[in-house]
């Protein structure tokens, strides 16, 4: 099965998928890496595994329908059948989302539905949790709202801040992602627990 990721920063998500799927018994393999920004570090880390690459930039287009109509041209030349997002930050229109129904994955750093949208960490902590965590989900128009695929947990510590807190996520992601991706590919979808 053909996977694309798209991102928008450094990448490090797309990097724990790519390296598992570079395992030969993978049932799938990365066949893009797009970015909506030409600075995202992640490009390069794809390009040194060999992975190819392509950027859309969103400021190039006047509004999301014909940026993402222009993200189409690359994925379809790549052959993509899924799509992992993986620290990708633009929103996606319904269109786009309809046109990758069930076959569009995406990480966001909370124990859904808690915290969709933006600062999850600080929010998190705001909230006096004692656990916090991310989550792999199907992408449906509604934001961060599809049916779960996975999710890792990690405990909140005394004296947290928002970076200590997401330093403690990100691990986990890459410990999450992976193996959700490879049972969604197997036709599985009972949702994965990790717990710290
Ligand atoms: C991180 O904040 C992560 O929690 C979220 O996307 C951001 C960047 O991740 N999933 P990455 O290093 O670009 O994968």
């Amino acid at each position: 099965r053909k996977v694309a990721i798209l991102i928008s920063g450094g990448g490090s998500n797309m990097l724990a998928l790519a390296r598992d799927m570079a395992d030969p018994g993978h049932p799938a393999e990365v066949c893009l890496v797009l970015s909506n920004r030409p600075d995202a570090g992640g490009l390069a880390r794809a390009a040194e595994m060999g992975i190819p690459t392509a950027v859309v930039d969103h400021r190039s287009y006047p509004d999301r329908a014909s940026f993402e109509a222009a993200m189409m041209a690359p994925l379809r030349e790549s052959g993509a059948e899924l799509l992992c997002l993986a620290g990708f930050m633009r929103v996606l229109t319904p269109g786009f989302i309809e046109a990758w129904a069930g076959r569009m994955l995406n990480i966001h750093p909370s124990i859904l539905p808690l915290f969709p949208g933006l600062h999850t960490h600080a929010r998190c902590l705001a909230a006096g949790m004692a656990v916090h965590g991310c989550t792999v989900h199907e992408v449906t128009p509604d934001l961060d709202s599809g049916p779960i695929l996975g999710q890792a947990v990690v405990p909140v510590e005394a004296g947290d801040t928002p970076d200590a807190l997401a330093a403690r996520v990100l691990p986990m992601e890459h410990r999450l992602y992976p193996p959700v991706l490879r049972r969604f590919v197997a036709g599985e979808r009972a949702p994965l627990a990790l717990l710290a």
